[in-house]
């Protein structure tokens, strides 16, 4: 049996990821807002580091996996903050704690968000590490009534640092795989006031056109993550792997 920890295990894809991982014999320290093991808001450096010491204690030093599921929708720069700057700080934070281990993984869910226009300045901000800068880049995206515009760049720049990051010496070389999964539209309360309105339904779906198997339940997501990260998965890193019924085929299927 392994040690996890999942960020956003009270709800949606972090909740059904534990529930696998827990029926599974492993044992999963979970971390959210709140109803989880860790309280801490991702958004902040105080909750960061808590995250750190907290997940520390709790695991005694030793992880043997971290699933990055934290994330929010809102048109607001604190999307980026939570979602790129809270993950990376999750996965940078953990990687000693996975270091420990003998077969390290980490995976952090992106979205096929990330292959729809984003906002460049806010990308290359995030990418850059600036999380000032990357909020007030994505605060001129509001101002110019294009907050939406925010989540897929926050989806987009964590793709890339992952692909940017997966191959260097402290990851690759210690051993730790680290990847994305990139879910099409997934039915949790992230979304399903979204799915309810027929008229919201009607973009979503031009937005994330899904000809396999339509909307994915989260129970349907975690069977990825969990293979992504157990010591099963020896070779497969630095990918953004779409669980997306097909959207991402549909929408550039033309590029490898
Ligand atoms: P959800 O809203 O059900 O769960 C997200 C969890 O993250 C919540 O429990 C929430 O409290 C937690 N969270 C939010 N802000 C936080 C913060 N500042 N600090 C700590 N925890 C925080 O949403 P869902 O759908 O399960 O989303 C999980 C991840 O999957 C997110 O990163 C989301 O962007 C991503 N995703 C979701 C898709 C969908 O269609 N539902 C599609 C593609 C990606």
């Amino acid at each position: 049996a392994r040690t996890y920890l999942v960020t956003g295990a009270a709800s949606g894809i972090g909740r059904a990821a534990v529930a696998r991982l827990r029926d599974r014999g492993h044992t999963v320290i979970g971390a959210d807002l709140e109803g989880a093991d860790i309280t801490a808001d991702l958004a902040t450096a105080e909750g960061r580091t808590a995250l750190v010491a907290r997940a520390t204690e709790l695991s005694g030093g030793r992880l043997d996996a971290v699933v990055a599921c934290a994330g929010i929708a809102a048109f607001d720069p604190l999307t980026i903050r939570v979602n790129h700057f809270g993950a990376v700080a999750t996965l940078e934070g953990l990687r000693p704690l996975l270091a420990a281990s003998a077969a390290p993984r980490a995976v952090v869910v992106s979205s096929v968000a990330s292959i729809h226009p984003a906002d460049e300045a806010l990308v290359a901000a995030a990418l850059s590490g600036d999380e000032d800068a990357a909020v007030t880049a994505a605060q001129a995206a509001v101002d110019r009534g294009e907050g939406r515009v925010i989540y897929g760049s926050s989806k987009q720049s964590v793709a890339r640092w992952v692909r940017r990051t997966a191959a260097t010496e402290d990851w690759a070389a210690a051993g730790i795989a680290l990847n994305a999964v990139a879910p099409g539209t997934v039915v949790t309360p992230m979304t399903r006031p979204m799915i309810d309105d027929p008229q919201t339904r009607a973009v979503v779906d031009g937005a994330v056109p899904m000809p396999l198997n339509g909307h994915a339940a989260p129970e349907q997501v975690a069977p990825l993550l969990e293979w992504l990260t157990s010591a099963e998965n020896t070779h497969v890193t630095g990918q953004v792997v779409f669980v997306d019924g097909g959207a991402d085929a549909v929408l550039r299927g033309d590029r490898t």
